[in-house]
């Protein structure tokens, strides 16, 4: 089968059944409630902006729904209580989802979000999460790696030779490696479309690059990089999001995008630092696990650089806080 198939139906088995989180890996909102909040205020300030019309607040990913019970306790300070979404694939993290956020309405895909109101999205590690196509240079041209049977019977990347989609570059040298996302690029097309149309905003928080960076996958167990084919199904799959075709997606239908930043960047605006120095003061026994996390999710040699920041807005809809006007 195409890898990308491969990589949905493992992550699809993954996810549905593990709760992966502080075991496998461990995601921003489960740092420190501070990232949560200023996602929050950051949408709460958008909602503000735009004279406070009845927009829902969606997520997408809600991995545990940390991230969403602590936007909405910030919201809530603004006095915002917004209807919430949740796109979850996931029976197992919806039931944990329902326990921090019991009110949330569930989909399966945003084609069923709310159509009669502006949207306020947000996304933290949802992109990398879904599947890549992978395509390989070799000396005869681009094939796309497939997962079938080696010549020991185990299971192995085979590359077949394929008319590539457009864009590949026809100069790569032998051996190059692209990762192309078209599922999520479908989606951020989709969701950009509805906040053309209905009004809104998107924030996708993820790591990557603003362009194709080569062959970056990793199937990621217990902390750690484990081979990719060691246990299908029970690792977590994952390849650095290119921003580039992202963003294209959401300027294609209409919409205004800005990034990437660094998350450092866009925290700090965001007042991460003012918040947790207020978390540790008013909690001196969690000051130093509070500091620590700010440093993690923030200085360029931990989350803060590598961990990027992309914003689209839909028409007539403000610049969003915290990036530079493109
Ligand atoms: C890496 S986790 C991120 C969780 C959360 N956003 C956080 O920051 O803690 C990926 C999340 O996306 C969900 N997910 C993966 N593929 C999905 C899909 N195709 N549709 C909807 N959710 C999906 C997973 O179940 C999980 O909740």
């Amino acid at each position: 089968m195409p890898f990308a198939r491969y990589f949905e139906r493992a992550n699809a088995h993954y996810y549905a059944r593990k709760d992966p989180f502080g075991r496998d890996f461990t995601t921003a909102p489960e740092l420190s409630q501070a990232f949560g909040e200023c996602l929050g205020l950051w949408s709460c300030d958008l909602w503000d902006l735009c004279a406070r019309p009845e927009a829902a607040l969606v997520e997408l990913g809600p991995g545990r729904g940390v991230l969403m019970a602590d936007a909405l306790r910030a919201a809530a300070k603004i006095g915002w209580r917004p209807e919430v979404h949740l796109v979850e694939t996931s029976p197992r993290l919806r039931a944990e989802q329902a326990r921090r956020v019991p009110a949330a309405v569930w989909h399966d895909t945003v084609a069923t979000l709310p159509e009669d109101r502006p949207l306020i999205v947000l996304a933290n590690e949802f992109f990398d999460a879904l599947p890549v196509e992978r395509w390989v240079r070799t000396a005869s041209g681009w094939a796309e790696q497939h997962v079938g049977c080696g010549a020991d019977g185990a299971l192995a990347l085979i590359d077949l030779p394929a008319p590539p989609p457009p864009g590949l570059p026809t100069d790569a040298a032998p051996g190059a490696i692209v990762e192309l996302r078209p599922h999520a690029e479908r989606i951020v097309g989709e969701l950009a479309r509805r906040l053309a149309r209905q009004g809104g905003a998107m924030l996708i928080v993820d790591y990557g690059a603003e362009g194709a960076i080569g062959d970056t996958l990793q199937a990621m167990r217990g902390g750690e990089p484990v081979p990719l084919f060691a246990d299908p199904g029970e690792s977590d799959l994952t390849a650095h999001v290119d921003f580039v075709p992202l963003k294209r997606a959401a300027l294609d239908s209409g919409c205004a995008a800005f990034g990437p930043i660094p998350q450092g960047t866009l925290l700090g605006a965001l007042g991460l630092h003012e918040r947790t120095a207020a978390l540790a003061r008013a909690n001196p026994a969690h000051a130093a696990r509070l500091q620590a996390a700010a440093l993690r999710l923030t200085a360029a040699q931990h989350m803060g650089a590598l961990f990027k920041a992309v914003a689209v807005t839909g028409r007539g809809w403000p610049a969003p806080a915290g990036f530079p006007k493109p």
